[in-house]
C-alpha cells in the first residue's frame, strides 16, 4: 500500500491500543454479531485503566474486520479508536439528516438488522457507506493534527495560491491528505479483497460501495477549508496565521444528503462496469452517490428487508413534507397525544454578560403514526 505510513510503537500508540482493547473487552457481545467495520462505532470510549491486558491481541478480537482490515489494524493499531469514532460520527449524522424521513437511519443502531437493510443496494445504503467513510476521514485527519497518531502530524498541504501574501501559512492544520488516504486503504479494503465474477450482482454491489465510499471521502476532502487567526496589537489583525481546517461535520452531512437526493441509479454492463440506467442524465462523477437497487418499503415493518416501518414515529400534522403525518404514516393515520413541553422562555440579557431565562411549560399536541 502506498500511503507512506509506517509502523512505530510510540507511547501514544500504546495508549490507544489499551484504549481500543478496553472498548473491545466491554463489547465483545455486540462485536460478535456484527459483520462490518461499522461495529467499531458501537464502542463507548472508556478509560484504559479499566482494562486488564489479556492474551488476545486487539485485531484478532475485532470480528467486524475483513482480512485486509485486520492487517491494517495490526499495522496501525493506534488508528482503530478513531475509525470507531469516525463511524459513530457518521452514523449520528445519518440519523440527524434522516430524522424526518421514513427511513431514519435507526437500523444502524442494531448491527445485525443494519446488515439486512444494507444488504439491499439502495440509495440509503449508498448514503450510509458515504457518511461512514467520511466520518473516518474526518476523525483520522483531526487525530493527526492533535498528535494522537504515530504516523502523521499536522497537515503539510501547500499554501493556497490566493492567500494574501502577508498572511502566514502554517498553523497546525487537519491532515486531510493523510485522513483521506488512510480511509481509502482501510474502508475500501474489504471491497477490494472480494473476488466476485465480473458482471455479477455481487460485483455490481462492490463497485457501488467503492464509489460511495469515495464520494464520502471526497466530501470531507473538498469541504476542508482555510481557517485563519488574527494576531497583532490588541486585535488590529495586522498579522494572520492560516491553516487547513476540516469543515463542520454537519456541513458534510448536508452535502452528502444532497448527493443522496440526486443519487444515480446504475446497473452493471457486460464489460463489468457500472452504467446509468437512464443514459439521458449526466454521468455521475466520483463525488456522486450511486445505487443499484430500488429502496425497500420503509412504511411497514418487514423482517426480510430489515425495514422497521414508521409505526410509532412522531409526525407533523401541518407539514406537507416527508415529516408530515400523511407521508410519514403512509396514509395509515395517526394518534394524537397531549404532552408537556418544557422550554426556555422570557430570556433576558443581563449586563454583563449573561442571559437568564425562565422555564415555561406548555401543553402541546403530538402526533404519532398508527
Ligand atoms: C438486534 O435485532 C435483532 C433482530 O431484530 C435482535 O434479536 C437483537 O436483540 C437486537 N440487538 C440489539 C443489541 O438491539
Ligand atoms: C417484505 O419484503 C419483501 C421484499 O420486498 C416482500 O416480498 C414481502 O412480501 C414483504 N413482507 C411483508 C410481510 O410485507
Ligand atoms: C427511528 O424509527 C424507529 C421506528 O421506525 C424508532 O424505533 C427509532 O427510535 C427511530 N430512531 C431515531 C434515531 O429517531
Ligand atoms: C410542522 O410543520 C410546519 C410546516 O412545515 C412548521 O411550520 C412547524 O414548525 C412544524 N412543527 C413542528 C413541531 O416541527
Amino acid at each position: 500500500m502506498d500511503v507512506g505510513m509506517r509502523q512505530t510503537h510510540s507511547a501514544s500508540a500504546g495508549v490507544h491500543l489499551l484504549l481500543a482493547l478496553t472498548l473491545i473487552a466491554c463489547n465483545s457481545q455486540l462485536l460478535v454479531q456484527a459483520n462490518s467495520w461499522w461495529s467499531l462505532a458501537m464502542n463507548p470510549i472508556q478509560r484504559p485503566e479499566m482494562y486488564i491486558i489479556g492474551a488476545q491481541p486487539l485485531c484478532s478480537q475485532l470480528t467486524g474486520l475483513s482480512q485486509g482490515q485486520k492487517k491494517l489494524c495490526q499495522l496501525y493499531q493506534d488508528h482503530m479508536v478513531y475509525i470507531g469514532d469516525g463511524a459513530k460520527t457518521g452514523i449520528k449524522e445519518c440519523q440527524y439528516q434522516f430524522r424526518q424521513r421514513r427511513w431514519n437511519c435507526s437500523t444502524v443502531d442494531n448491527t445485525s438488522v443494519f446488515g439486512r437493510v444494507m444488504h439491499i443496494g439502495s440509495r440509503e445504503a449508498a448514503f450510509t457507506y458515504a457518511i461512514s467513510a467520511a466520518g473516518v476521514v474526518n476523525a483520522v485527519s483531526r487525530a493527526c493534527r492533535e498528535g494522537e497518531l504515530s504516523t502523521c502530524g499536522c497537515s503539510r498541504a501547500a499554501r493556497p495560491r490566493d492567500l494574501p501574501r502577508d498572511w502566514l501559512w502554517g498553523g497546525c492544520g487537519d491532515n486531510v491528505n493523510y485522513g483521506y488516504r488512510f480511509a481509502r486503504e482501510f474502508v475500501d479494503a474489504r471491497e477490494r479483497e472480494k473476488n466476485y465474477p465480473k458482471g455479477s450482482i455481487d460485483h455490481a454491489r462492490t463497485l457501488m460501495n467503492l464509489q460511495n465510499n469515495e464520494a464520502g471521502r471526497m466530501a470531507v476532502y473538498n469541504l476542508a477549508n482555510v481557517a485563519c487567526k488574527c494576531h497583532g496589537v490588541s486585535g488590529s489583525c495586522s498579522l494572520k496565521t492560516c491553516w487547513l481546517q476540516l469543515a463542520d461535520f454537519r456541513r458534510v452531512g448536508e452535502f452528502l444528503k444532497e448527493k443522496y437526493d440526486s443519487a444515480t441509479a446504475m446497473r452493471i454492463n457486460r464489460r463489468g462496469k457500472l452504467e446509468q440506467v437512464n443514459q439521458r442524465f449526466n454521468a455521475p462523477t466520483s463525488e456522486d452517490l450511486v445505487y443499484i437497487d430500488p429502496s425497500p418499503d420503509y412504511c411497514l415493518r418487514n423482517e426480510s428487508t430489515g425495514s422497521l416501518g414508521t409505526h410509532g414515529r412522531l409526525c407533523n400534522k401541518t407539514s406537507e413534507g416527508m415529516d408530515g403525518c400523511e407521508l410519514m404514516c403512509c396514509g395509515r393515520g395517526y394518534d394524537q397525544f397531549k404532552t408537556y413541553k418544557h422550554e426556555r422562555c422570557h430570556c433576558k440579557f443581563h449586563w454583563c454578560c449573561y442571559v437568564k431565562c425562565k422555564r415555561c411549560t406548555s401543553l402541546v399536541d403530538q402526533f404519532v403514526c398508527k
